[in-house]
C-alpha cells in the first residue's frame, strides 16, 4: 500500500502543525484535518491538498464528513487531545473523555472501513519507574526504569492522584486499539512521545493562550515577563527531549513503511537528551543570554515550588522516562538526530524571535 489519503485529527496543534508542513511540502498526499484551531497553520488553509474543519471532529455538523473522510483515506492519524498536567487533576473528566472517549469514536469509524489508525499515545503510559519505589533509590539498575514497548510494565499511582487521569485513559485507549487490531483485524500503529520540544509547542499565557502550560512555555513565560522560573518538587524530575523534526521524521516514515509500521507500539524519544528540569532550567536561561544578546539572563531568578502549590491537589509526577527506541531502530531505521543543546537552542530562538524581540524592544 502507497499512503497518499491521509485523515489527520489535531492538524493544527503541535505536533499536528509540524506534521502537515512536512506532509504538504511533500507534496505527494492530501489531507483532510479537523482542529479547533487555525492559528498554527494558517499558511496552508488555501493549500489545494488540504481541507481543513475547524470543528470537532464529531460534532452534528461534520460527523459524516468525518465518515465519509475516513472511508476514502488510507490512514488516519490521531493527535488531538488534552496533554497538559495541569489540567489533569483539575479537570479529570475532560481529560479522560478526550484521551479516551473520543479516541473510542474515532477506532470505531476506523473499523467500520478497516482504516489503518495511527494513534498518539504518551510516554506517561508507563506511569513511574519500578526503581522510583525502592528505598534509597539510585537507579543502578537499567532494567528497573528503562521503558520498552513490549516488556515494561505500566505503574501508576492511586486514583485519588488524578495526575493519572491522562496516563491511565491514554492506556485504556491503547488497549482499546489493540484489542480492535486482534479482534477485528483494523491496522493500527500507536507511538508513545517522549516530551518533543521546538518551535510552536503550546501556549504563551496572556499572549496566545490562558492557564499553566508546559515546562517549556512556563520557562519560556518566566523569561518574557521577568518572573522567577519555578521547579516544581525541587526539579528532580528527569525528561528526555526530543526534537520535533526528530519526531515528525519518525512518523513520516510510517507512512513510507506502512508493513512495518502496522500493529506496533513504538516509543519515539532521545535517551541521550535526558536532563533534570532544575538543569533544563539553567540550560534554557544560558541561551535566552546568548539570543537576546543579553548576559543578565544567565542569573535570571529559578525558585522551588510545590508540587500541590503549583498544580494543586492531586498532582503526582513521572520520575523518569528513558526509552529504548530499539524497535523504531529496527523496523524504521529511525533514531533521533538532534542532540540537547540544539533542541534548547533552536526552540528558545523560535520563542525569543516570536515574542523576546517585541518585549524587549517594549523595554
Ligand atoms: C507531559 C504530558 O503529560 C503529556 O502531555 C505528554 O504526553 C508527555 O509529557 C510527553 O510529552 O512526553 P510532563 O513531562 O510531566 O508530562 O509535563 P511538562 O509540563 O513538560 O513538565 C515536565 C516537568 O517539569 C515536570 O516534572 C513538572 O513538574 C516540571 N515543571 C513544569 C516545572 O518544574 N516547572 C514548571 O513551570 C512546569
Amino acid at each position: 500500500m502507497k499512503v497518499k489519503n491521509i485523515v489527520l485529527l489535531g492538524c493544527g496543534g503541535f505536533i499536528g502543525s509540524h506534521l502537515l508542513d512536512r506532509l504538504l511540502a511533500d507534496g505527494g498526499y492530501n489531507v483532510v484535518g479537523w482542529d479547533f484551531s487555525a492559528d498554527k497553520i494558517a499558511g496552508h488553509l488555501d493549500n489545494p491538498k488540504f481541507r481543513f474543519y475547524q470543528s470537532d471532529a464529531f460534532s452534528e455538523g461534520t460527523a459524516a464528513d468525518l465518515d465519509n473522510a475516513v472511508k476514502h483515506s488510507d490512514v488516519v492519524i490521531s493527535l488531538a487531545a488534552i496533554c497538559n498536567p495541569s489540567r489533569y487533576n483539575t479537570e479529570a473528566i475532560a481529560t479522560i473523555n478526550s484521551n479516551f472517549t473520543e479516541v473510542q469514536k474515532l477506532a470505531e469509524v476506523c473499523a467500520k472501513y478497516k482504516t489503518w489508525m495511527i494513534h498518539a499515545s504518551t510516554c506517561e503510559v508507563y506511569g513511574r519507574t519500578m526503581a522510583s519505589y525502592l528505598p534509597d533509590n539510585s537507579y543502578d539498575n537499567p532494567a528497573l526504569y528503562e521503558q520498552i514497548e513490549d516488556e515494561t510494565p505500566l505503574i501508576m499511582g492511586p486514583i485519588q492522584n488524578q495526575r493519572w487521569s491522562y496516563a491511565c485513559a491514554k492506556q485504556l485507549s491503547e488497549r482499546l486499539l489493540h484489542a480492535y487490531h486482534v479482534e477485528q483485524h483494523m491496522p493500527i500503529t500507536m507511538f508513545r512521545p517522549y516530551n518533543f520540544f521546538g518551535p510552536r509547542m503550546d501556549f504563551i499565557p496572556g499572549r496566545t493562550g490562558d492557564g499553566v502550560p508546559r515546562v517549556l512555555a512556563c520557562f519560556v513565560t518566566a523569561l518574557l515577563d521577568g518572573t522567577p522560573m519555578k521547579l516544581v518538587d525541587g526539579g528532580h524530575a528527569r525528561r528526555a527531549l526530543l526534537y520535533i523534526d526528530d519526531a515528525v521524521d519518525a512518523l513520516e516514515r510510517m507512512l513510507q513503511m506502512p508493513q512495518a509500521a502496522q500493529n506496533q507500539t513504538f516509543n519515539l524519544g532521545a535517551r541521550q537528551n535526558e536532563i533534570s528540569i532544575r538543569d533544563l532550567a539553567v540550560m534554557m536561561r544560558n541561551a535566552y543570554a546568548d539570543v537576546s544578546g543579553n548576559p543578565a539572563y544567565r542569573s535570571h531568578p529559578i525558585i522551588e515550588v510545590s508540587g500541590l502549590d503549583f498544580y494543586g491537589k492531586g498532582y503526582e509526577d513521572c520520575d523518569r522516562r528513558v526509552p529504548n527506541v530499539a524497535k523504531a531502530r529496527r523496523l524504521l531505521g529511525w533514531e533521533a538526530k538532534y542532540g540537547l543543546e540544539e533542541t534548547i537552542n533552536y526552540t528558545v530562538r523560535y520563542f525569543y524571535d516570536e515574542f523576546g524581540r517585541e518585549s524587549a524592544a517594549a523595554e
